[in-house]
């Protein structure tokens, strides 16, 4: 259990910058399988708006996280909170009946179904009237026109929604999932490792339509190996080790390298941190194109030379897994 430990210093933990109240927070949950402790007494906080991403290695406990905030893990203990309230849900339904949409590490799409149907999946659209009603046929049309529109309204570019979805690339399919989620999702979205086996286009790809989900108010919690991507994207970052939150750090502020040094217990939180290597500008532009405002705030100019360092996520090394520059053993 936690008490003292680094694992627990809430003002690193929670360098919450407002007094706004969480659109979902958990407190000190805990999981146990058999004798491993996947959760433990973990925190967490999702604040409106924000891409959120969170961080640990293998094992740390992410999914499990992320699991029991949308109903697919039911937590021994501790709390889960939306907008302040307490809630529990037993099931995924009942997370996403409160608008908690999430896509799972291991993808759920249907692949020999086409893509109007897999962004209604479990959702169908039936036809009016008793035929509907009583038989419960779809109506295939409306569920087709519906589908392009959301694709449409996200960027998505894809051909033709009557296409199954095994005919897509793994980012366009990882898009359909994305795009389910988001169409449906009215308070927030989780989304675990999206880009994991996506190709640095296809990344690109969702990394957009992730910019685009937040860009409509929808905050969202990102799960990610990638720091460049993590860096790139997010407001703010949840690491977590050995099953518990040990801090939430901020691109402004931290580095890839504080970050992962963090995450893998090089340093601990209060060790690291406080250097600017992060772009201002190129941060100024990334919540502009989110908020659809034209590029007013930061000047057009020179808003893409990253400083100089390229924190600005395009890491040149180390996209994947353990950072960049190895510091510290991944594991104990
Ligand atoms: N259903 C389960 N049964 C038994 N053990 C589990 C189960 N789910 C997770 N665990 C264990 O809990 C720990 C945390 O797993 P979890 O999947 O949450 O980690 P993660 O941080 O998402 O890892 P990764 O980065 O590899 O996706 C691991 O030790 C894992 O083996
Ligand atoms: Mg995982």
């Amino acid at each position: 259990m936690s008490s003292t430990t680094d694992t627990n210093h809430p003002d690193a933990a929670a360098p919450r910058t407002d007094n706004r109240t969480p659109v979902l927070e958990a407190r000190k949950l805990s999981k146990s399988y058999g004798h491993v402790r996947a959760m433990v007494d973990a925190d967490f906080e999702l604040m409106p708006g924000e891409i959120l991403a969170v961080i640990g290695d293998n094992g740390a406990g992410k999914s499990t996280l992320i699991k029991a905030l949308s109903g697919a893990v039911v937590p021994d203990h501790g709390e889960i909170l939306i907008d302040g309230k307490r809630v529990t849900f037993r099931s995924p339904i009942e997370a996403r009946a409160m608008g908690i949409e999430t896509v799972y590490q291991d993808l759920a799409v249907a692949p020999a179904l086409d893509i109007a149907s897999n962004l209604f999946l479990g959702r169908e659209i039936r036809r009016s009237g008793p035929i509907g009603k009583l038989l419960r046929v779809v109506d295939a049309r409306a569920m087709r026109t519906e589908a392009q529109s959301q694709l449409d309204a996200l960027g998505v570019r894809i051909p033709d929604v009557r296409q199954p979805v095994e005919s897509l690339s793994g980012g366009q399919r990882q898009s359909v999932a994305v795009a389910r989620a988001a169409a449906f999702g009215t308070k927030l979205v989780i989304m675990d490792e999206p880009t994991a086996a996506l190709g640095v286009r296809e990344s690109g790809m969702v990394l957009d339509l992730i910019r685009r989900i937040s860009g409509r108010g929808l905050p969202v919690v990102l799960i990610s190996h990638n720091m460049p991507h993590v860096f790139d994207i997010a407001d703010r970052i949840h690491i977590h080790r050995l099953g518990s939150r040990v801090a939430v750090v901020s691109p402004r502020t931290h580095t890839m390298a504080d970050a992962v040094a963090i995450m893998t217990g090089a340093a601990r939180p209060e060790e690291v941190g406080g250097r600017s290597h992060y772009d201002e500008r190129a941060s100024q532009r990334r919540r502009t194109d989110r908020d659809g405002a034209g590029p007013d705030g930061a000047g057009p100019d020179g808003a893409d030379g990253a400083g100089p360092d390229g924190a600005d996520g395009a890491g040149p090394d180390g996209a994947d897994g353990a950072g960049p520059d190895g510091d510290g053993e991944t594991r104990s």
